[in-house]
């Protein structure tokens, strides 16, 4: 049974949320491999919506078991809030959920240091989502980070907290002039959560080999985007993990080997959060409309999201890091009252011709898009369940933005609904799952 990995391929919100919910039933498992609760993927689902933090997007499929892998940071008051919501809601977690020993935690520490770093370089800020998560990857590599398996260990839990409270204390007092922490206040609301979450526990990576072994399929679902990479992505202006689909093995301890394929998941336009060069970008009436009409508003801090035309150089760079196999297109109906479209082809900088993402910070930030610009189609293509269904104009931006990025699509999504789902012939995930066919067709 396949294992495949699910990757934002631009600045993340792409839909990986709604990709992996309609996936989910056809197979065993979701693991999630990196970032916290700086991620929100939402599944819609009717009138319900949820939006997913921590907890993968299989969650609502009482047959799908669901893994909080080991390159995940786990902020443990965050994770019971969303157990607790979820639970309310008429959700199975005993049973289901899976939490790695291995993960790291957030510490109520890091998000105050998140916020105090961010103050301090001013201009330079990355515009985070404030959780956290950047220290508590800081501790991970430093090693002096505190593991879920320490957290069920009382006296080396205190141990670690008390040599950690110290060192951040002078950093947060003498680097930052921020409020310090002590020991006690965070002692006991930790132990509290350690009883609770506990029975969820266990040694993931070993689990995940079982099921494999024994023929599960398992849905590795990513957080953030290919953009966002720690390495690949457009640094300084990152999130503080591995993304891309190599993150997916570290972060879960599944070898390569039996890792069988790559599905991006892209926007049919580009949004971004935070700081950051985004070379496509929309200003004025444009990116207000686009905006409005795909609800571009962060599932995590609510913030507006940065809008820009769809960008062939960045999803062509994300096929190549992530070797994707194929590619769900979503929002396509986003753009269905635009008069024209239009998809960049290439960069321009000083006189340059650059088809390739280019790395360098002054370059990315001195880029400008050469466009294509096509006619929209100017109709609702929210109800159609086929290509053929599609308005023509519709079919050829798809085909030209296909051909462009040089990965087929495999699906394309016209709403956030499970049905506003359409699925392309002849992808590689018909042969992944073919019975994705017949629960979409
Ligand atoms: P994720 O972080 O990649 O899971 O994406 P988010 O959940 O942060 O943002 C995607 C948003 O678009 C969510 O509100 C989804 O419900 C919504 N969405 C997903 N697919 C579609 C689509 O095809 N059309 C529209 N209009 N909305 C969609
Ligand atoms: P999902 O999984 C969009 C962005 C932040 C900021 C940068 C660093 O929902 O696609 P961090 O808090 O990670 O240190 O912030 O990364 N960012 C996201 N943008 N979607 C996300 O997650 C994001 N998670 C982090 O806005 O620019
Ligand atoms: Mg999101």
């Amino acid at each position: 049974m396949p294992n495949i990995v699910v990757v934002g391929t631009q600045w993340g919100d792409e839909g990986k949320g709604k990709v992996v919910d309609v996936l989910a039933p056809h197979v065993n498992v979701v693991v999630r491999y990196q970032g916290g609760n700086n991620a929100g993927h939402t599944v819609v689902v009717g009138r319900e919506k949820y939006v997913l933090h921590s907890i993968p997007s299989g969650i609502l499929h009482p047959g799908c078991r669901c893994v909080i892998g080991c390159g995940v940071v786990v902020d443990p008051g965050s994770l019971i809030e969303e157990m607790e919501s979820l639970v309310q809601r008429g959700v199975v977690l005993d049973g289901n959920l899976f939490i790695s020993k291995n993960a790291h935690l957030i510490m109520p520490y890091h998000p105050a240091l998140d916020r105090a770093s961010e103050a301090k370089l001013g201009p330079r800020r990355i515009g985070t989502t404030g959780k956290g998560v950047g220290p508590a990857y800081v501790d991970r590599a430093a090693r002096v980070g505190i593991r879920m398996a320490d957290l069920l260990d009382e006296r080396l839990f205190r141990e670690k907290l008390e040599y950690n409270v110290a060192q951040k204390n002078r950093l947060l007092r003498e680097i930052y002039d921020a409020q310090t922490f002590n020991v006690d206040e965070i002692l006991h609301p930790y132990l509290r959560y350690a009883g609770w979450l506990a029975p969820y526990v266990t040694d993931t990576a070993l689990l995940l080999h079982k099921w494999i072994d024994s023929g599960y399929s398992v849905l590795f679902e990513g957080a953030q985007g290919t953009m966002l990479d720690i390495d690949h992505g457009t640094y300084p202006f990152i999130t503080s993990s591995s993304t891309t689909a190599g993150g997916a093995a570290t972060g879960t301890g599944v070898p390569p080997k039996k890792i069988h394929g790559a599905l991006g998941v892209a926007k049919a336009y580009t949004t971004r959060v935070g700081g950051g060069p985004l070379p496509t970008e929309m200003t004025g009436r444009v990116a207000e409309e686009i905006r409005a009409r795909g609800k571009e508003y962060g599932a995590t801090t609510g913030r507006p999201r940065r809008c820009g035309w769809a960008d062939a150089v960045v999803l062509r760079y994300a096929v190549r890091v992530n070797g994707l196999d194929t590619v769900a297109l979503t929002k396509l109906d986003v753009l269905d009252q635009s008069e024209t479209v239009k998809i960049c082809v290439a960069y321009r900088y000083q006189g340059d011709l650059l088809t390739d993402f280019p790395g360098e910070e002054t370059v990315l930030s001195g880029v400008e898009p050469v466009y294509e610009e096509l006619s929209g189609w100017m109709a609702p293509t929210s109800r159609a369940k086929n290509e053929a269904d599609l308005p023509a104009k519709a079919r050829q931006y798809l085909e030209r933005l296909q051909e462009l990025i040089g990965a087929p699509f495999c699906m394309i999504s016209t709403g956030p609904q499970r049905d506003e789902t359409i699925l392309c012939e002849d992808s590689p995930l018909l042969r992944w799952f073919p019975s994705v066919r017949s629960s979409l067709l």
